[in-house]
C-alpha cells in the first residue's frame, strides 16, 4: 500500500508538472503568435450604439481579436455615457472602455467610475475626481494589457500636462505587462502627433480620438508604437461629427447657443486593428477597418 501511495502521489505530481509546462508552452507560442487589439472609435448615441450590436461579433472573428477596446464619451443622445451602456457594452464583449471630456456629462457614471475599473477617465484630471486613467486588463488567455487614458489641453479644459502624467502612470505599470494601448484625446493633431512620438517605443500604441473623423495616417513608428491621430466616430456621417447638421450650421451662423439632436443616417463603424508582439510590446502592424 505505501509503495503504491508514493507511486500515485509522484505520477500526480508529474501529471502537475506536465500541465504547467504545457500551459506555459502554449503560452509562449501565443505571445509569439502576437496579440490582436481592436480599438472603436467615439461610439456616438443610439446609432453608434446599434452599430456595435451589429458588428462587434464579426469584426472580432474577422480579425482574431484578442483585447477589445472602445470609447464610449459619446454613447448617450446629448453626450456622456450610462451605467447601463457601459454595461451593455462590457456584454457585447468589450475589454476596457476609454472616453474623454464628456465622461462627466451623466451624472449617475460618477459613482460607476469608482465602482468599475474597466472604464476610464483622462488621467489627467485633477486629482481626487472620480475613477481612474489607466487599467491593466486580461485577455481571455490571461494575457495583461494596460490601457492609459489621456486628454489634449489644445482647443480643450486645461487640465494637467498629459505628457508629465503619461510618465508618471507608465511608471507604475509592471514590467511583466508588455501589452500598452494609449487612448489620446484630443482637439489639435500637433499635439496627438506629438504623443506618438513621446511614447515611441514605450507603450505598442497611441490612437486619438476626439475629433470624429478618420486619419489616413495610421503607421508603425520607429521604435514600435503604431499610431494614428483618430480612429475615426461610430456613428451617423450624415451630419456634423455626429450631430444634425442643420443644428451645427445654425450655430455657426448665429453664434447663438444651440440644442444639438443626435443625427442618424449613413451609419459607419470606424476602428483600427493593431497587432501587438506579445513578448516584446512592439506593434507589427496597424489596419483602418470601416464597416457601413
Ligand atoms: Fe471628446
Amino acid at each position: 500500500m505505501p509503495t503504491c501511495f508514493a507511486g500515485s502521489n509522484e505520477s500526480s505530481h508529474t501529471a502537475k508538472w506536465g500541465n504547467t509546462f504545457r500551459r506555459r508552452f502554449r503560452r509562449r507560442l501565443r505571445k509569439s503568435a502576437g496579440l490582436k487589439i481592436l480599438y472603436i472609435g467615439d461610439t456616438v448615441a443610439t446609432a453608434g450604439r446599434a452599430m456595435v450590436r451589429m458588428q462587434l461579433r464579426e469584426l472580432q472573428r474577422e480579425h482574431a481579436i484578442d483585447f477589445t477596446i472602445l470609447n464610449c464619451e459619446n454613447a448617450a443622445p446629448g453626450n456622456g455615457v450610462t451605467p447601463s451602456m457601459a454595461d451593455e457594452f462590457f456584454d457585447l464583449g468589450v475589454d476596457v472602455l476609454t472616453s474623454g471630456n464628456h465622461i462627466w456629462n451623466k451624472k449617475e457614471i460618477l459613482p460607476y467610475l469608482n465602482k468599475q475599473s474597466r472604464i476610464l477617465r483622462p488621467a489627467n484630471y485633477p486629482p481626487g475626481n472620480p475613477g481612474r486613467g489607466l487599467v491593466v486588463a486580461k485577455t481571455r488567455d490571461g494575457e495583461p494589457v494596460a490601457v492609459l487614458n489621456l486628454q489634449g489641453r489644445v482647443f480643450m479644459p486645461t487640465i494637467d500636462d498629459p505628457f508629465r502624467v503619461a510618465d508618471t502612470e507608465l511608471a507604475t505599470i509592471s514590467a511583466e505587462v508588455k501589452v500598452i494601448f494609449v487612448d489620446m484625446h484630443a482637439e489639435a493633431t500637433s499635439e496627438k502627433v506629438a504623443m506618438g512620438w513621446y511614447l515611441d517605443g514605450r507603450v505598442s500604441a497611441v490612437i486619438g480620438s476626439h475629433t470624429h473623423i478618420p486619419t489616413a495616417d495610421e503607421t508603425i513608428l520607429p521604435n514600435g508604437t503604431a499610431y494614428q491621430t483618430d480612429a475615426g466616430m461610430t456613428g451617423p456621417y450624415f451630419s456634423v461629427i455626429g450631430v444634425m447638421k442643420e443644428d451645427a450650421i445654425n450655430r455657426f451662423l448665429t453664434q447663438m447657443p444651440t440644442r444639438f439632436e443626435p443625427a442618424s443616417q449613413d451609419v459607419r463603424l470606424n476602428a483600427v486593428v493593431i497587432d501587438v508582439d506579445g513578448e516584446t510590446g512592439k506593434a507589427r502592424s496597424i489596419l483602418r477597418v470601416q464597416k457601413k
